[in-house]
């Protein structure tokens, strides 16, 4: 079981290829829909995610998984082809969000701090989803800087919970995406780098802690982490070339080489900006293990617009979505250059 879960965790972090994480809740893909004024119904979520998923260009060559919501594994195309076969005949893994979302965290911090659900019921839940193709799948936690947070119960409390969501999924057979997000959008001026390392460290420190003492086995997972980058409402933003050295850093002292890749999320920063930074890590060399992207906004933002809900649109959806996906598997590779991005 363990060289199966270690190949697919390989496969999904091979060199130039990444995540794309396609798996907003309906109240999430909701809000990006509002944005391009189109309406959120099971068909508009179905035909703008099947123009991704048949962008072939660049899911063949740059797109190693799709992480997807309940609704959309289970989805036709328009066709009829499930949305699932598209994706597997363009030679992505198939991923499945399973967290139930982050709900207030007890206690007297109940209204900033916030604790994700989803263990009850989750070893069925895996079960049925192995059977529809999910090979690998995606618990999100969330962690909030302020100056005196977050507090030890909300580190532990989520760093337990995703060891016991990735014990469950290695036991059915799928990957389990460990992600401890820690924000980056908050409303918190004191947000700075500095301050950002101390969190994340401190954050995945107790995750892999916690990960050992649930015999999660780390060759079969991949890490989905923050970089370390100042709040967006922090007044001192650090360079790219900062987060990259700051983000190495933090990595190499929390995340053991045993773990096959690490996949960024991107968090809330602009598409050039989370591609640069990601540049900058892996040029900084000698990584343990591969460094790649697992972005949802920071792939699809431009996507989203050109398409902006209309099906004249769809060549140049899946023209922006290629794009950024190329220029994100250069930037995995260490090779990305501003040159590049204006060319297109
Ligand atoms: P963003 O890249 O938009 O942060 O989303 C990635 C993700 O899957 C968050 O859970």
């Amino acid at each position: 079981m363990t060289e199966e879960l270690a190949k697919i965790a390989q496969d999904l972090v091979a060199p130039g290829k990444g995540i794309l994480a396609a798996d907003e809740s309906s109240g999430t893909i909701k809000k990006r829909f509002d944005s391009i004024g189109v309406e959120s119904t099971a068909d508009t979520r179905r035909d703008y995610r099947e123009m991704l998923f048949r962008a072939t260009e660049g899911m063949k060559n740059y797109v190693s998984g799709v992480i997807l919501y309940d609704e959309t594994i289970r989805q036709n195309a328009k066709d009829g082809t499930s949305l699932v076969d598209i994706m597997k005949a363009a030679g992505s893994i198939p991923g499945i969000k399973v967290d139930t979302g982050a709900k207030a965290l007890p206690g007297p911090h109940a209204d900033i701090e916030k604790i994700t659900e989803g263990l009850d019921g989750l070893r069925e839940r895996l079960a049925e989803y192995h059977k529809l193709g999910a090979r690998f799948a995606k618990w999100r936690a969330v962690i909030t800087i302020t100056d005196t947070l977050p507090s030890w119960n909300c580190v532990k409390a989520n760093a337990h919970a995703l060891a016991r969501y990735a014990a469950l999924c290695q036991e059915a057979g799928i990957v389990p995406i460990v992600e401890p997000e820690v924000l980056m959008d908050g409303a918190h001026a004191g947000h700075s780098i500095e301050r950002c390392y101390e969190v994340t460290e401190w954050t995945q420190r107790i995750v892999f802690r916690e990960l050992y003492d649930a015999r999660v086995a780390l060759e079969g997972m991949v890490l989905k982490p923050n970089m370390v980058i100042a709040g967006q409402k922090c007044a001192k933003q650090a360079s790219p070339e900062q987060v990259a050295e700051l983000t190495v850093k933090c990595l190499k002292a929390t995340v053991p080489s045993a773990v096959p890749g690490i996949a960024f999320l991107s968090g809330g920063q602009t598409d050039e900006q989370a591609t640069q930074n990601l540049s900058l890590i892996n040029q900084a060399g000698d990584l343990p293990w591969k460094v790649t992207f697992s972005y949802g906004r920071a792939l699809q933002a431009a996507a989203l617009k050109a398409w902006g809900g209309k099906s004249e649109n769809v060549a140049a959806g899946q023209r922006a979505f290629t794009h950024r996906a190329r220029m994100n598997s250069l930037a995995a590779l260490g090779k990305w250059d501003e040159q590049l991005e204006k060319a297109a």
